[in-house]
């Protein structure tokens, strides 16, 4: 059963409603592909491998073009005249990744057909149609058109040569660097597969905090051999570029953008890398940031530096994303002002082959941020969104989180920047402001583990990341469903309870963690559990004391007018919200205010009240989660229901975990005995 995990959403389990069953069975009786490409021939495989299970029974695929309830399928320009001319509109309205699948009826002929401008398309095409069997929906009269809305939909590896994973809880790197280049893992190529099935056109496969010897011909072999595994998938491969790489690898003196030597030694280097990657996607850049290398060691800036490397890869069609993670020590007073301050200046200073890289929120990765001032604040220059799939602060992969939650509340997010409606998602599919590169990168949660992830249900972010970087408009709901339909069961029984306990996984994470707007409590380094009362380390940003304040009169960070002004990088009508604390959401209320253990809520509780109530809810939906669970043992394989219920109980354990630790501790401020329902630590 622990190959079942590893099929992830693919599945193809055999259809169980007989009359679903049936309709797909007659409208189904053979395959027709137009095309001889790698990855035609990959799509064919698909549908043939699909079908075999979703009907149960092998289908034709040489079946001629003509015949009735043959699944047609190829690239526009490779079809026959009749069927151009038969999807002529709809193929006119897609961009060059979106796919158009049409029932076409001619008298006693009835035929589905999967056309798209490229051969991806028709891939995506391909994995969107098994999508619809595997949901169990009709394919009667099928009339869809679907594209892309943002142009790079990725993944960041935060995989180092050596096979650790920066803030992985998945097991090892999936890359063998040792056995690369001849030696190809299958798991390359179902890597490869399940990022198609969902969109995934690209990805950074090395760590942001680089390995300069990432550049070095002996590993650039190895990365070409992954490339050329990645391409018929239509995923293309990026680096991660250490910025002294010129000193480290090319034994020059210095790695000063201004510097001709240095420039020329990147454009070199972008040169040897086209050589044996002609579609290498381009460079991912940290630089200045948490002791890595950048322009600034020289006194130059990020326009510099990101100009730079922009210009190295230009020629060949290359991209920087250049990332915005930037604070300092000694810049102190706020750290969540600090990426805004340093870039927004920059504004339409970077080449047009650069991309600004904006994690979600301003501080890093919480269980729940506000969405990041940057978004909505430069209009002259593309930027990229950074979501972390993996959970670095939610409980590593032993806590089941539904993240496509948290992705959705900060797309949807309106940043005001061109009046009402100017979503986090307008800005960064590029609607809002007319930008041709557009973005989004999840930083992944996947390594060597039988099940990919860690959490079987964690397989859920990796796939709702994917969705949502396809269609950022996406309803977390509708894609939690299609995943535990494809993954575990059409059940009704099953899927209602499960999709309620996903979606409110999140929820629940932030309410025994970090309720009510605090964020960065979190125990220090590693990241797991609760440390709020830690205070000691070396820089001030780095303390959770600094983040919660919490003191004799109350508790939050002051970054409304009153105190940091960290409101004031949000366009007017939203610095006004977050300013005013009858205004502010309740949810980000100590991200924005400290306020006094006595402050009233909406609900007529004292702060104190409500902050210990917040945490016992917590608990209390963990706990709940575990009482659906337990029922679901039909529905699921073995192996994944057990893990599943261990990890409930270890998440239950730790919620009261975290509970205890953060209440017991703000209690030596409040002064106050714990409001009823809360129950006592033990
Ligand atoms: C977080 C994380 C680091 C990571 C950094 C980044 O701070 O803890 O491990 O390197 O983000 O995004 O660069």
């Amino acid at each position: 059963t622990a190959q079942k995990d590893y099929k992830l959403w693919l599945q193809y389990n055999k259809v169980t409603n007989s009359k679903i069953l049936n309709e797909y069975q007659s409208a189904i009786k053979g395959i027709h592909a137009f095309g001889k490409s790698e990855t035609i021939a990959i799509a064919n495989k698909e549908l043939q491998q699909g079908l075999s299970g979703l009907l149960g029974h092998e289908i034709n695929s040489s079946t001629n073009e003509n015949t009735t309830n043959t699944l047609v399928l190829g690239t526009v320009n490779q079809l026959s005249t009749v069927l151009q001319q038969n999807t002529k509109k709809e193929t006119a309205s897609i961009n060059n990744e979106g796919f158009v699948i049409k029932t076409i009826q001619s008298g006693n002929k009835k035929q589905i057909l999967i056309t798209a401008k490229t051969d991806t398309g028709v891939l995506y095409g391909v994995f969107h149609f098994l999508k619809l069997l595997q949901t169990n929906q009709s394919i009667e009269n099928l009339a869809i058109t679907d594209s892309p809305r943002i142009n790079i939909r990725m993944l960041n590896h935060w995989d180092n040569l050596d096979r650790t994973v920066e803030r992985g809880y998945a097991g090892f790197s999936l890359w063998n660097w040792q056995k690369l280049p001849e030696f190809i893992d299958q798991r390359y190529i179902d890597y490869a597969r399940a990022n198609a099935s969902i969109g995934i056109n690209g990805t950074v496969i090395n760590n942001v905090n680089a390995n300069a010897l990432i550049l070095t011909p002996q590993y650039l072999e190895k990365v070409e051999a992954l490339a050329k595994v990645f391409r018929p998938y239509g995923i293309k491969v990026y680096l991660t570029a250490r910025f002294s790489a010129p000193i480290e690898i090319g034994k020059l003196k210095t790695a000063d953008p201004y510097d001709v030597e240095v420039q020329k030694w990147w454009k070199d280097k972008a040169a040897e890398i086209y050589a044996r990657i002609p579609d290498f996607g381009g460079f991912l850049v940290k630089a200045n940031s948490e002791g890595q290398p950048g322009p600034q060691n020289y006194g130059r800036n990020h326009v510099d530096g990101a100009n730079m490397l922009a210009d190295a890869v230009a020629p060949f069609g290359g991209i920087v994303m250049w990332r915005a993670f930037v604070y300092s020590e000694h810049d102190a007073d706020d750290r969540a002002k600090q990426a805004y301050s340093e870039f927004v200046p920059y504004d339409g200073k970077f080449r047009d082959n650069v991309i600004v890289q904006v994690k979600n929120g301003a501080i890093d990765f919480q269980p729940r941020e506000p969405f990041h001032p940057m978004f909505g604040a430069m209009p002259k220059t593309p930027l990229m969104m950074e979501f972390q799939v993996t959970q670095e602060y939610l409980g590593f992969s032993t806590h089941l989180v539904y993240l496509p939650k948290l992705y959705q509340e900060v797309l949807e997010s309106d940043t005001y920047s061109k009046g009402k409606g100017s979503t986090v998602a307008k800005i960064i599919d590029g609607s809002l402001d007319n930008h041709k590169i557009t973005g989004i990168a999840g930083v992944a949660n996947i390594g060597n583990d039988l099940n990919w992830t860690g959490h079987p249900f964690a397989q859920a972010n990796w796939y709702g990341f994917g969705r949502l970087a396809w269609n950022p408009y996406e309803d977390s709901k509708t894609i939690a469903e299609d995943w535990l339909r494809m993954t575990f069961s059409n059940e009704e029984k099953f899927i209602k309870p499960v999709k309620e306990m996903m979606l409110e996984s999140r929820e629940a994470v932030v309410n025994y963690m970090t309720p009510l707007g605090l964020h960065h409590i979190m125990d220090t380094g590693h990241h797991y559990g609760p440390g709020p009362w830690v205070s000691n380390l070396s820089r001030p940003e780095w303390n959770p004391t600094y983040y919660h304040k919490a003191d004799k009169n109350g508790i939050g960070f002051d970054r409304s007018s009153t105190g940091s002004n960290a409101t004031a990088q949000y366009a007017p009508e939203v610095a006004k919200m977050f300013d005013n604390t009858a205004t502010c959401p309740e949810k980000d209320l100590l991200w924005f205010h400290h306020l006094s253990w006595d402050y009233k809520l909406k609900n007529g509780e004292t702060l104190w009240n409500s902050l210990a109530l917040k945490y016992q809810e917590g608990v209390n939906q963990v706990a709940a989660m575990n009482t659906t669970w337990n029922t679901m043992g039909n529905y699921v394989d073995e192996v994944p229901f057990k893990e599943v219920q261990m990890l409930l109980n270890i998440q239950h354990k730790e919620a009261k975990w975290w509970r205890d630790a953060c209440l017991l501790y703000f209690q030596q401020y409040s002064g106050k005995e714990l409001p009823k329902g809360v129950e006592k630590p033990t």
